[in-house]
């Protein structure tokens, strides 16, 4: 089920995301909602709070290259992690990143290049997972979500002001 994406500057977006003890129906629900919602929005990646619920569970879908009308974000290659923790990282490299709950904005951000993150899957298993590509991007971003953090916060003060003065322009069109 498709569900309302909570938008910048919404509080819930500063709140920290509590730790997922049971990994039950109701969390499974969860997943399935936010890889619906998630497509819904063209999107690539989505962080529970970002539908309105304080759990720590994100989801990130990179899409294939797919012929039109084929379905480029099938389900099964989208990555659900649960409690994630980057346990490792290293290098920097900007890349510019867009985010649903701030819909139109992209910036270049910088991140580490490499990371590596230990994770729970739906079934509760531990898993870990590397990477120094986009991946890596779009898991820094989405574990900035559960503790809080929207990428312009990562902006200079110049651009922050910039992009508030944009933010609110765009707001009062609406
Ligand atoms: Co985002």
């Amino acid at each position: 089920m498709v569900r309302e994406i909570v938008v910048y500057p919404d509080k819930r977006l500063k709140l920290i995301s509590k730790e997922i003890k049971s990994f039950n129906g109701a969390l499974h629900d969860l997943l399935d909602d936010m890889y619906d919602t998630m497509c819904a929005c063209n999107g690539v990646g989505l962080a529970a709070i970002q539908i309105g619920v304080d759990l720590r569970a994100l989801v990130i879908n990179v899409p294939l290259e797919a012929e039109e009308g084929e379905q480029d974000q099938p389900k099964e290659n989208t990555l659900e992690m649960i409690n994630p923790v980057i346990v490792e990282q290293d290098g920097s490299e900007k890349f510019q990143e867009g985010c649903l709950s701030v819909p139109g904005i992209y910036e270049d951000i910088e991140r580490a290049k490499h990371v590596k993150v230990e994770y729970f899957d739906r079934e509760g298993n531990k898993q870990i997972i590397e990477d120094d590509n986009f991946l890596a991007v779009a898991i820094q971003h989405e574990i900035d979500h559960l503790d809080g953090k929207v990428f312009i916060e990562k902006l200079s003060y110049v651009k922050r002001k910039r992009f508030e003065k944009e933010w609110k322009r765009r707001l009062k069109e609406e």
